[in-house]
């Protein structure tokens, strides 16, 4: 077995580091053609042969702005190399893990870690730096360290250091937010923190803050759960605007002109990867129960609901029988200007009233599979539901789609439309009675 030596760029021999990125999604993949860019030897591993010919084409399987041009660039250069061979990765001076650690039930799956983990163990050298860049609950990085070291034999902070390096970007900005944020860095080992600290100033200009492992596990889960529990808050404010018929979105503005306010702004819902599911990482595990985190999730995950009962309610003052309606979801991605639709509060609204209306239509230009055009989509509809706040969607004129329309409904659940239309029965979420 080889040592390797762990040097930044080149090792001893004046060798070109060999950098493995496993896992290859929206965040593994940017990784690793950063990695790349920065003049590093990229190998990237993912369990999905469809996505490893994908990426070994040039063409990103992902929507993310400029990765086409970069993947092409460092692809066609040999500065990355995809592959379903763990084999491939023997001779790597770092692993970078970029694998799902999704919920079940609202409990964390660590399965596809624990595997990325084997693969490590089946191919690592002494003197290898792993570094856990998925997020996972406190204590998860230290685990995995013992994980790996019970089938190596190996001992972390002599045979190898492993470090977690949560990732905090987001996606539709992900290559300014991968050189320009501030990043945090915790080994389990002192060792590791140094070398996967040096490690990220070769690419990184923001500052990059030094802990130990399980700090810098709850550091990003509580970054995601502040956002999540403030955002409750806009949605209570909301819900709350209805009983007093006040508009929240002005109340908002003129509230955070206070110097030390800054209340979110309230939706139907809270979607993506991380905000739904890092506060149940955080709670995973504590010993004892908290009310506050799991609380506001379930004030978030309600907003749906509210949403339909905003539209059943506006159908029913239109006179349209609910079996009869024809309703057209504007927007499927969680956010806008992305396809990601992962966890998406729209794909909830659309399952909470499908089987109650004759017809639900979708129109998402991010996303396919939906309606081709948004003329399409709403021709003969009865009802609109705003549910992504595309920016495509804050420039329609809703005089024209009310042409189209049987009945003229809108529903807002992004609070992008800032006049009701005329002649329209309009309904929003935060809106009140105006
Ligand atoms: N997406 C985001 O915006 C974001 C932001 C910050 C942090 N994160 C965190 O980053 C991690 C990755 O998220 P993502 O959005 O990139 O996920 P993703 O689902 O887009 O990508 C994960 C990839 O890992 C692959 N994979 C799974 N198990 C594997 C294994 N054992 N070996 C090799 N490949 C394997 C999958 O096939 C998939 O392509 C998660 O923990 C997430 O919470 C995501």
């Amino acid at each position: 077995m080889r040592i390797l030596k762990f040097c930044v760029l080149f090792d001893k021999l004046g060798v070109r580091m060999k950098i493995a990125v496993i896992g290859l999604g929206y965040i593994g993949l940017p990784t690793a053609i950063m990695f790349a860019e920065a003049g590093y030897e990229v190998i990237g591993f993912d369990v999905k042969k469809d996505v490893v010919d994908r990426i070994n084409s040039g063409k990103a399987h992902i929507v993310e702005p400029g990765i086409e041009e970069k993947l092409n660039k460092v692809v066609k250069e040999e500065r990355l190399k995809a592959t379903t061979k763990v084999e491939k990765l023997r001779g790597a001076n770092a692993f970078i893990i970029c694998v799902q650690t999704p919920l079940e039930g609202n409990k964390p799956n660590l399965i596809y870690l624990e595997n990325a983990i084997r693969s490590v163990a089946e191919v690592i050298d002494r003197g290898a730096l792993v570094i856990i860049e998925s997020t996972v609950p406190p204590g998860t990085t230290i685990k995995m360290a013992k994980l790996l070291e019970s089938l190596t034999g190996f001992r972390e902070g002599v045979d190898f250091y492993m470090a977690h390096a949560p990732e905090r970007v987001m996606p539709g900005r992900i290559f300014y937010e991968l050189v320009y944020n501030s990043r945090v860095i915790g080994g389990v080992s002192e060792k590791a923190t140094e070398l996967a600290v040096k490690l990220y100033k070769s690419f990184v200009k923001g500052e990059i803050y030094a802990t130990d492992a399980t700090t810098a596990e709850m550091i990003k889960l509580m970054e995601n759960t502040y956002r999540d529990v403030n955002i409750a808050l806009a949605n209570e404010f909301a819900l709350l605007a209805h009983q007093y018929g006040v508009n929240i979105f002005e109340a908002i503005r003129i509230a955070n002109t206070h110097p030390r306010v800054n209340i979110h702004f309230p939706g139907i819902g809270v979607g993506g990867h991380c905000l739904p599911k890092d506060p149940y990482l955080l709670l995973s595990n504590a010993k004892k129960e908290f009310g506050l985190i799991r609380l506001a999730r379930k004030i978030n995950e309600s907003m749906p609901k509210f949403v339909a009962t905003l539209l059943f309610e506006a159908l029913e003052e239109g006179g349209v029988e609910e079996r009869e309606a024809v309703v057209t979801v504007l927007g499927l991605a969680y956010k806008g200007g992305t396809d990601d639709i992962r966890n998406s509060p729209a794909l909830t609204f659309v399952k909470l009233i499908r089987d109650r209306v004759l017809e639900v239509r979708t129109y998402d230009p991010y996303v396919g599979g939906t309606h081709k055009s948004l003329e399409d989509a709403i021709v003969e509809a009865d009802a609109v539901v705003i549910a992504t706040d595309h920016p495509e969607f804050k420039e329609l004129n809703w005089e024209e789609i009310g042409r189209l329309m049987r009945h003229k409904i809108l529903i807002d659940g992004r609070g992008i439309v800032s006049n009701p239309p005329k002649g329209f029965i309009f309904k929003g979420v935060g809106r009140g009675d105006v």
